[in-house]
């Protein structure tokens, strides 16, 4: 089964035609981008078993450095395969992982002890007497000389041979946060804020992740005679920019590997959207002029001088090193209103087409009319959140609109609610005098939930009890923007039913339950997430279940009618070079809207994985929307209230 779809390959990024010296000239590490995170694991699990196998061939051990995180995972998957299904042998391997929260018991969900067995050591034959995995149960007392002791055995081991290393948001390696010098030996560290913002949904609440960890340090680190760091995900991509392009500093502890001889980063093509051979690639070199290319680079020229398209003059494209696009497509007035007139063309009032009225302009065809419209959204409020004011609209201008939510966002609904309700169905008790059973199941519940440890998954039945509340909410906000519950449609796919924040793997029942749907409604707009990054990955993974259910039906002949629009879900949203269709809304429209979102009432206030905005959904929406519409607005567009906006998926 084909996973891990490139979102990027749905939206025509630009051709670029430059020698690698040219696009790579702003890199002080050098850096390779491969298409996704599966086939950038797989090159690096491949690199670690050739070394493996090399210093087998030469009777020697093989010293390696382990990362723990989400971002080695598939590496480790493919080491575990290497080892059943090609004889690839730890027997010479000796690893010392990098860090460890601190205090952490090793079995704890949370330990990276317990990450490092489930993940790999369980799976191979490496001697247990070869591990090496800073210890989180010490005595205070005692970390001092464990540290200096790890370095030693490191070095009296003979040096690690390969490191592999994540990357923090703050620019952190190891748990080496901001601050760190670059000789900084193995050692006892406070976490930066931002790192346990990142780990609170691993740890059910901010306010359990332990203030503290023990690391390698950033000395310790630089003694390795190779080095790979990953990143994956647009959340990395700013920071990846940081510490490859930047200055070297101790503020961007990744910076100091800008000095060591043989590091390589590797990066998907989300983690790289930062990087200048990526972002405004014409700055390194020449480029294949594309339309989108123009846009993007005349955009970005916009924001520069800070003036509206149809403003840009000669001296401006001079000045800002686009000489080149003004030799090839200028004058600039000449390519100022075609990018003027593309940027007109995505606006529409009309998200489901314009009925009789030409539509060689427009966004959305006009016929047929009126439209089947089917709405994923990954979570319950993602749909209104995202797109509730073209929800709305849709539903308006009389098109057929259904909603289908493919979790049941059952683990981010707080205790409280639970006990809440359940306190509810107490009193309909007494008053409507059910007898003691309804009670007794109630008061059994709460205890539950009251008895269940911190940092421990939910029984089945609050699960349940969860999910419902979410059903309620979310059958509320569509009853609000007027979608009857008959097209309300809850696929509960099956990978996240976990109740852990660690979800299954996507798997063929999750693919057709979606593929289910589609065939049944034949719709002829789809809308649906096209996200990388919420703070699980569970919007990545509906998205992947979508675009493989679309593989699975594109050859029949009604989806031939068939138009998918992706939307963002509440953690980024498009940049103006890559919309397609942008969808105003007035005032009133963003009320209505916001209305729609706080039916959404287990979210409200504070959601239990709020990530890393202490907004609510409905003010990072309405800001958003906002936004969007300042910019259209400076570029010399209308000027609307809040503007919500989609891309287009080009079915292959
Ligand atoms: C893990 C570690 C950290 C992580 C980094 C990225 O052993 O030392 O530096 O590599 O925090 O974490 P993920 O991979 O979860 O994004």
């Amino acid at each position: 089964m084909k996973t891990n779809y490139r979102i990027d390959d749905l939206i025509n990024h630009p051709t670029v035609a430059q020698t690698f010296e040219e696009v790579t000239r702003f890199e002080k590490i050098p850096t390779v981008i491969m298409d996704d995170a599966v086939e950038a694991s797989l090159y690096v699990a491949h690199e670690i078993a050739a070394l493996i196998r090399r210093k087998q061939r030469e009777g020697r051990q093989c010293l390696l450095g382990l990362a723990t995180g989400n971002t080695p995972i598939r590496v480790y998957a493919e080491l575990v395969r290497l080892h059943k299904e090609d004889n690839l042998s730890f027997d010479n391997v000796v690893t010392f992982n990098l860090d460890e929260y601190y205090p952490m018991k090793p079995d704890s969900l949370q330990s990276y002890r317990r990450f490092m067995q489930e993940h790999l050591f369980n799976h191979i034959n490496v001697r247990p007497e070869n591990i090496h995995i800073p210890d989180g149960t010490l005595e205070p007392a005692d970390v001092i000389s464990f540290c200096r002791n790890f370095d030693k055995a490191i070095s009296d081991a003979g040096g690690i041979d390969l490191q592999i290393l994540g990357i923090g948001r703050t620019g952190h390696i190891g748990f080496n946060e901001p601050g760190s010098g670059i000789a900084s030996p193995t050692r006892l560290i406070t976490l930066d804020h931002l790192t346990r913002t990142d780990a609170a949904s691993d740890f059910y609440g901010e306010d359990y992740v332990p203030m503290k960890a023990i690391t390698m340090g950033v000395g310790s680190i630089m003694k390795s005679k190779r080095i790979l760091l990953m990143a994956w995900g647009e959340n990395k991509a700013s920071i990846i920019n940081k510490a490859v392009e930047g200055p070297i500093t101790d503020q961007v502890p990744t910076s100091w590997l800008q000095k060591h001889p043989d590091t390589q980063i590797i990066l998907d093509f989300a983690a790289s959207a930062e990087l200048t051979r990526v972002k405004t690639p014409w700055l390194a070199g020449g480029v294949t002029w594309t339309d989108r290319l123009i846009r993007k680079a005349v955009l970005w020229l916009c924001a520069k001088t800070e003036k509206a398209v149809l403003k840009l003059t000669d001296r401006d494209y001079i000045d800002n090193a686009m000489s080149d696009l003004l030799t090839q497509h200028g004058p600039s007035n000449q390519i100022n209103i075609k990018v003027f007139n593309d940027l007109q063309h995505t606006i529409t009032g009309w998200p489901g087409g314009k009925p009789n009225a030409d539509d060689t302009t427009r966004p959305e065809r006009a016929t047929p009319y009126p439209k089947r419209v089917l709405v994923f959204s990954p979570h319950p409020d993602d749909d209104v959140i995202s797109m509730g004011g073209t929800l709305a609209r849709l539903v308006q201008q009389g098109h057929q609109v259904h909603t289908a939510y493919q979790t049941s966002g059952s683990i981010a609904v707080f205790d409280d609610d639970v006990i809440r309700y359940l306190a509810f169905v107490n009193q309909f008790d007494e008053i409507a005098s059910l007898g003691v059973e309804v009670e007794k199941i109630s008061n059994d519940l709460i205890s539950l939930i009251r008895n269940r440890e911190p940092g421990h998954a939910d029984a089945d039945t609050i699960l349940k009890l969860k999910a419902a509340i979410r059903r309620g909410e979310a059958t509320a906000a569509c009853r609000y923007v007027g979608i009857p519950a008959n097209r309300v449609h809850f696929l509960d796919l099956p990978f996240y039913e976990t109740g852990k924040v660690v979800k299954k793997p996507l798997s063929k029942a999750d693919v057709d339950l979606v593929a289910e749907i589609i065939r049944e409604l034949k719709p002829h707009q789809i809308y649906a997430a096209g996200d990388l990054s919420d703070p699980h990955g569970t919007h990545r993974v509906c998205m992947e279940s979508i675009l493989m259910a679309i593989d699975n039906v594109k050859h029949e002949p009604w989806f031939n009618d068939c138009r998918v629009w992706l939307y963002r879900g509440a953690w980024q949203e498009w940049d103006i070079n890559q919309v397609d269709m942008a969808v105003p809304l007035s005032p009133e429209e963003v009320i209505i809207k916001r209305k729609a979102i706080f039916k959404h009432q287990s979210q409200k206030d504070r959601p239990l994985f709020p990530g890393h905005d202490s907004r609510e959904f409905w003010q990072r929406a309405e800001d958003r929307n906002h936004a969007t519409a300042i910019a259209y607005d400076k570029l010399g567009m209308a000027e609307y209230q809040a503007i919500e906006v989609f891309v287009r998926y080009d079915i292959q």
